[in-house]
């Protein structure tokens, strides 16, 4: 079945606080893993399931992500003079699609930034993808998720089980598994205590929304953390229509905490051939050597 999905929303207007100073001018997305802003990873993501049109919600202190996305003509030449073929193919292939940048004037929430981009998605079902959450390209969640909505026509979330000391980071979800790894979702709670936690399954940054989320976002209150809450408004939406989960047992780095930054780093440096050897020689002779010091 042709995909049905082809718009993706790239939520990217947060001030990125867990990474300041870092993030007070430039933009966390554009914090690159080896070689590749966050961002890039994410919009690759989206390529790679055949979604065509790409709608940025940005903020203050986030012009690199369009310049990054747009053509650079001395840059190109200067590449083309040198004879540096390979990475000027890499460097104009990031300016051939088309997109969308919409401002979300204050960052008042995800929920808030996805409905900023709602005349731009019109009437279609459209991906978000949020690029902090870094997916092993390997693991296909995306084209996972797009297979359960193209069956049933319906909202879908990506989940992922985390540890129980963690569930007051995610929105954590109730729900019935109705086929391996599909859950079809009862209630969710944003960033709920440990004692009060529905399960330890939460919701990771990859959603398949249907345009009705629309009317749900705008009659959304702020919520914790005086945001915008995008799990409110699915909460609500859940009342009415069916709300799917598929749990993703792959790899899920969270590259907007600096821990997660620096573990997708390492790992990615490890599979780039460029670099891995020399690399994986400095971790086993250097860092090893470093690390038994301090034991
Ligand atoms: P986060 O919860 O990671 O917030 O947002 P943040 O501001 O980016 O980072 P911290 O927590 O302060 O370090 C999740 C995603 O939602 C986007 C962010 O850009 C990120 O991709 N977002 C969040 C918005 O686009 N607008 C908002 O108002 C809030």
């Amino acid at each position: 079945m042709p995909n049905i999905v082809k718009k993706a929303v790239f939520p990217a207007a947060g001030l990125g606080t867990r990474f300041l100073p870092a993030t007070k001018a430039s933009p966390k997305e554009m914090l690159p893993i080896v070689d590749k802003p966050l961002i890039q990873y994410a919009v690759e993501e989206a390529e790679n399931c055949g979604i065509k049109e790409f709608i940025m919600i940005t903020g203050k202190s986030k012009r690199a992500i369009e310049d990054h996305f747009d053509s650079a003509w001395e840059l190109e030449e200067n590449l083309k003079s040198k004879g540096k073929q390979a990475m000027l193919e890499e460097i104009r292939k990031l300016s051939r699609h088309q997109f969308a940048y919409i401002r979300q004037g204050a960052p008042l929430g995800l929920g808030h930034a996805i409905l900023c981009s709602k005349a731009f998605v019109n009437n279609e079902p459209f991906a978000v993808i949020l690029s902090d959450d870094i997916i092993d390209p390997e693991d296909n969640l995306l084209g996972e998720m797009l297979k359960i909505y193209n069956e049933h026509g319906a909202t879908v979330l990506a989940l992922q089980r985390v540890p129980q000391e963690e569930v007051h980071r995610y929105g954590i979800i109730a729900g019935k598994e109705v086929k391996k790894n599909i859950f079809r979702i009862t209630d969710m709670v944003e960033k709920p205590k440990q004692s009060s936690a529905p399960s330890d399954i939460a919701v990771i940054g990859r959603y398949i929304l249907t345009p009705d989320i629309f009317n749900f976002l705008e009659k959304t209150l702020p919520g914790k953390g005086g945001e915008i809450q995008l799990t409110d408004a699915l909460n609500a939406l859940l009342q009415k229509k069916p709300v799917y989960g598929y749990l993703f047992e792959g790899t899920r780095y969270d590259a907007g905490d600096k821990l997660g930054y620096l573990k997708a780093t390492v790992e990615f440096a490890l599979k780039t051939p460029t670099v891995r050897d020399e690399f994986k020689k400095y971790l086993l002779s250097t860092v090893a050597s470093i690390i038994n010091k301090e034991q």
